[in-house]
């Protein structure tokens, strides 16, 4: 949560900063602000609401400055207003801090430094690490590094934090734990950003930063080094990422670009691994790991949110392809419910950001206890990535819109090599049907093309109809259950509509109580096993008025003529179903927000990448 930006050298750092903002703005839009350094003095301008907000209010002050961060904010503490925003100066107005994380200790630093007379302006933990930093450098008599340095061992938490200092011209401090920090190395001058994207326009040049680490960075110079003050050689890295991947391009909105690249994406996280011809997959992440896997007590799947889904249909895919245990927990469950770890489980961590502060804490601890880690990471060079013993990226490029999408399917098609391939690897599937699944999940792309192709003008008409709900009900059966929930997180983030996910079978016991006209119940009832069930259940909800919307195979004329409206997808088989199923709910959620004016990027509250627990 929170991004933050940074520029130093030969030009006007403002607009970088605000182009890098809004780049960022996905991790969080309750306020914005920059400080630049600009003569002797350091000017911080911020803002409630988003950059755009910050951007009419900075269009008439004075803006020359060559150094200068940015920060965009996700509420921790203090409520989003313009005191808490940040950057937040010292007492002395000397320095200026931005901040992304939590500083869990902050109270007590707090009450230190009211003791000595100090008072705030806000009410966040980011100002208190700020004067704690600023009495450290007067009490000692030492530079802002130094102080930075001795203040962040007395810190818990999490942080990533930006000082730009009166005294110290083109100088930007910088430091990292728990939070990302990337450094862009150009010409004379240096970006720094939460994720690449802010710099992406004017450098492939990368330095990513790593917990612990201290970062001096000026125009012609980055100096790094840890917290006992060694230096580190910089290891800088070339970005593998095109700025029109972080651009909307001809969509609307960049759920929607990202909904219709799903074609390509998938067949990104498949290209090099399936060769459907020769009936082969390669996973060297997984070779690496081969002996640990063949080994292995169980699977743990550890994730959170829309990757928890994923991690579910993982659970069942790779029970049934391989017959191993697994078990599919929530991160911010795991890291702190004291689990029994052994040296023989697999951890597969999943996660589109890498970042996700409760599957990072939970996967340490995990490692620590001897587990071996797969990473299913989306962001490369990601903490999750750096942590894990072996992975398999999924491919699916930058991911703007707060609500997962493209990452999602991404997800599925990795979960589906693994399973498949490790299933060859126990010898627990038939050649037979590993071919079948092998030329099924490479027909996948072409079926996700077909659905953008045939049903969005019907699902922009079902949005219509169903846009004034109040509630809904997602329901599926096996694999489709997970899509059930999924469809219901879609619709909850994107139109604020309540929706609750259940697997079908069970809404007998509870939920169905919720059932008269008033509720659409979206059944996800492509064909597969349990096809005859769902049509009974269907039927269940019909007999009590509810209203049926439903995701079918192409040509099932029984739901059809049972459902208010449908909304077809290709006959697949019903293990690689779940990556076409999911589509239209993605798109309903979509067009229901669409419908109800609302700003489906970046929903209320929402941040892309949680990086506080
Ligand atoms: C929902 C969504 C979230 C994330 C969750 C985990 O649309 O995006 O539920 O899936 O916050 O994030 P990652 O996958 O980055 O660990």
């Amino acid at each position: 949560m929170c991004g933050i930006v940074g520029y130093t050298g030969q030009k006007q750092a403002y607009p970088i900063l605000i182009d890098g903002l809004k780049k960022l703005e996905y991790r969080g839009y309750d306020s914005a602000g920059v400080a630049l350094h600009s003569g002797d003095d350091v000017l911080v301008y911020k803002k409630q609401g988003k950059v755009a907000a910050l951007e009419t209010f900075a269009a008439a002050q004075p803006l020359t400055a060559t150094t200068g961060i940015g920060h965009t904010r996700w509420a921790t503490h203090g409520e989003p207003s313009d005191r808490n925003a940040h950057p937040h100066y010292s007492s002395s107005k000397h320095i200026a801090l931005i901040h992304n994380g939590i500083i869990e200790n902050y109270g007590q630093l707090k009450n230190e430094l009211l003791n000595k007379g100090y008072t705030f302006n806000s009410d966040t933990d980011s100002e208190v690490l700020l004067n704690f930093i600023e009495d450290i450098k007067i009490n000692n008599v030492c530079s802002l590094e130094e102080a930075v340095r001795i203040a962040l061992k007395r810190v818990t938490g999490a942080y990533v934090i930006l000082l730009i200092d009166k005294d110290l011209p083109d100088t930007i401090i910088a430091a990292r734990k728990g939070s990302p920090l990337v450094i862009g190395v150009g010409k004379n001058e240096h970006f720094l950003g939460s994720d690449a994207s802010p710099m992406l326009a004017y450098t492939k040049e990368v330095v990513y930063i790593n917990d612990y680490e201290l970062a001096i960075v000026r125009p012609d110079e980055l100096i790094l080094k840890n917290l006992g003050n060694e230096r580190i050689t910089p290891f800088v890295q070339k970005l593998d990422m095109e700025l029109a991947a972080i651009e909307k391009g001809n969509f609307d909105h960049f759920m929607l670009k990202e909904i219709h690249e799903q074609p390509q994406t998938i067949q990104d996280s498949l290209r090099g691994r399936l060769n459907a011809e020769q009936g082969t997959i390669t996973l060297s992440g997984l070779e690496k790991i081969q002996d640990k896997l063949r080994e292995a007590n169980r699977i743990v799947i550890v994730a959170c949110g829309t990757s928890w889904h994923a991690g579910l249909i993982g659970e069942y895919l790779i029970e049934e392809l391989c017959r191993l245990n697994v078990e599919v927990e929530y991160a911010s469950e795991y890291r702190y419910r004291n689990p029994i770890v052994s040296p023989k489980d697999v951890i597969l961590a999943i996660s589109q950001s890498g970042e996700t502060a409760d599957t990072l804490v939970a996967l340490e601890n995990a490692k620590k206890q001897g587990a071996t880690i797969f990473g299913i990471v989306n962001v490369v060079g990601s903490s999750i990535a750096r942590l894990a013993d072996a992975g398999a990226y999924t491919h699916a490029g930058p991911e703007i819109g707060v609500a997962s999408t493209k990452a999602f399917t991404a997800q599925l098609a990795v979960l589906q090599l693994i399973a498949l391939k490790l299933a060859e690897i126990r010898g627990t599937i038939s050649n037979e049907l590993f071919q079948t699944l092998l030329r099924e999940l490479d027909d996948v792309p072409a079926k996700v093309e077909w659905v953008l192709k045939n049903q969005v003008e019907n699902i922009k008409a079902i949005a219509r109809g169903y846009k004034d709900a109040a509630n809904f009900l997602y329901l599926g059966r096996g694999y489709n259950f997970p899509i059930a929930l999924e469809g219901a997180l879609k619709l909850k983030e994107i139109t604020y509509i309540h929706a609750e996910g259940y697997p079908a079978a069970e809404m007998k016991h509870g939920p169905i109580a919720l059932v008269d006209e008033s509720l659409p119940v979206v059944f996800v009832a492509t064909k597969d096993v349990y096809h005859e069930k769902i049509v009974s259940n269907i039927q269940e909800i019909n007999a009590r008025k509810g209203k049926v919307v439903a995701v079918v195979s192409e040509g099932d004329d029984a739901i059809n003529d049972m459902a208010e409206a449908v909304m077809v997808v290709p006959a697949c088989h019903e293990i690689v179903a779940p990556l076409v199923a999911v589509i239209p709910l993605q798109l309903l959620a979509y067009y229901i927000g669409v419908e109800r004016g609302l700003d489906v990027d970046k929903p209320r509250n929402l941040a892309k990448s949680v990086t506080v627990e």
